[in-house]
């Protein structure tokens, strides 16, 4: 399994100040329903087939990881198709499972791995292995599976790797009824998956609702499952037939992708992109919605729906000058992934953009926090670092920069912005971060005018 860590391909961006950047396009799947629609098209009875699957190197350690339970993945141009094993067809695997960078596949796998028979162990990169396991072995821990971490820098957390011991015979999961103190899709979807091997019901409250992929695909294949708000039930005892059909599936556009053409469009004057077939699941627009608050130009016209019922749009964004503004609360759980592209903006917003109730941006990929504080003032653009956000100051001129992404997708990315409207050349290092999420993005930017290339560090 190749990471960007273990690839060995380092990349530097080179990204000058550009014209107006004009356009259509679309971007790589959504990583997060990609994740989802490889393990249930594994779990089903038979061969399903998957399209719009992103390429990047996220989604690829979820594959790979069936792949070593004994599930035959085969990836055309066209499609991914996936012969699932059923619920209970899974092998134990030869070797260690590795995620690499993905946070994703490691918190799902682990409520997965929980309800087998055999035993697993799970790695990551090094950024992988500084992020916390605990909100998903705790939990899982009490519904009695055999699972354990491993010891890092705080005492009381819990880190990668991940050693999980088989459910021995006629051993069953616990039903659980938990308060999650946090609201993560990551955690909420590894206890559901979980529960699909629970002899009682599983039960989760978020403090605020994160993104449901997993629910609405459950529900799309007949698992019974309830939803209100926040709050989910997994009641096994119900009436089910224990397992699903394979399915045809397509993966909207990512809108944490989507958002960096579009909140480029928003900062280069001048500027219209679209981006098509993109997921405008409620729980994943926060961003579109943040910017028509801030007065930006923001169309959306809806194209259908994608796999386990994900709504997908066109939308197109204009430049228009915005105003800083603040944001906390459900907003933030709705674009938590967008948030350093959001920082991007503020740089080139009037006045001050102050973003609040976002401390879980510290245990992502990197401290987002922390990297994007110091990657705006690398940029000239005053700002301040709070323990649960940043408040950026808009309008100061930009200057150029040399920066490093600290191994993150996202702030490479992000910085790429700020290039764009920054004064001569910017250096952004470690960009081989961005095929984690987005393979293509400099080809993409570049169709749009943006002036950006690569090349080896
Ligand atoms: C994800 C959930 C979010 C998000 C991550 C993907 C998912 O993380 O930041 O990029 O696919 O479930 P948390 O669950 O930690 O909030």
């Amino acid at each position: 399994m190749s990471s960007h860590a273990s690839s060995g391909s380092k990349k530097r961006y080179r990204v000058r100040r550009s014209g107006p950047l004009r356009g259509s396009v679309r971007v790589p799947g959504d990583k997060s329903i990609g994740h989802r629609s490889l393990i249930f098209a594994a779990l089903g009875r038979g061969r399903s087939r998957i399209t719009g699957l992103s390429e990047g190197l996220d989604n690829a350690a979820t594959r790979q990881a069936f792949r070593s339970m004994g599930v035959t993945v085969e990836s055309t141009n066209e499609e991914t198709r996936v012969d699932g094993v059923g619920l209970h067809g899974l092998r134990m695997p030869a070797d260690v499972i590795d995620c690499g960078n993905s946070g994703t596949t490691m918190r799902l796998l682990a409520g997965l791995l929980s309800g087998q028979r055999f035993g697993t162990r799970m790695v990551g990169d090094e950024s992988l292995t500084r992020r916390p396991m605990g909100r998903v072995i705790k939990p899982l821990r009490a519904r009695g599976a055999h699972i354990a971490g491993s010891a890092g820098t705080k005492p009381d957390e819990l880190y990668p790797p991940i050693s999980i011991a088989p459910l021995v015979e006629g051993e069953a999961l616990k039903g659980i009824e938990y308060a999650m103190p946090i609201a993560s899709a990551q955690v909420k979807s590894a206890l559901l998956l979980s529960g699909l091997y629970a002899g009682a019901p599983t039960a989760v409250e978020e403090p605020l609702l994160s993104r449901d992929h997993t629910e609405r695909m459950m529900l799309a294949l007949g698992v019974p499952l309830q939803t209100a708000g926040a709050s989910v039930v997994l009641d096994p005892s119900l009436e089910w037939a224990g397992g699903w059909e394979p399915f045809d599936w397509h993966v909207p556009g990512d809108p944490s992708s989507a958002a960096f053409p579009l909140l480029a469009a928003a900062m280069v004057p001048g500027s219209e992109v679209s981006v098509s077939d993109v997921c405008v699941n409620p729980t994943r627009t926060g961003l579109f919605d943040w910017l028509r608050l801030l007065g930006a130009n923001v169309a959306h016209r809806s194209s259908g729906h994608g796999a386990g019922d994900e709504p997908m749009a066109e939308i197109s964004v204009g430049q228009r000058g915005v105003r800083g503004s603040v944001a906390g609360g459900e907003l933030i759980v709705r674009m938590i992934d967008e948030i350093p592209a959001v920082c991007a903006l503020a740089a080139v917003s009037k006045g001050r953009t102050e973003i609040r109730d976002a401390g879980e941006l510290r245990v992502k990929e990197s401290d987002r926090i922390a990297t994007m504080a110091h990657v705006l003032e690398a940029f000239g653009v005053p700002c301040e670092e709070l323990p649960d956000g940043l408040i950026v100051s808009g309008g100061a001129l930009l200057r150029g920069a040399t920066i490093e992404s600290r191994g993150d997708h996202r702030i490479a990315m992000s910085a790429a912005l700020l290039g764009l409207v920054a004064e001569g050349e910017s250096v952004i290092e470690g960009a081989e971060a961005v095929d984690t999420s987005f393979p293509g993005f400099v080809a993409l930017m570049r169709s749009l005018g943006a002036e950006i290339t690569e090349e080896p560090s």
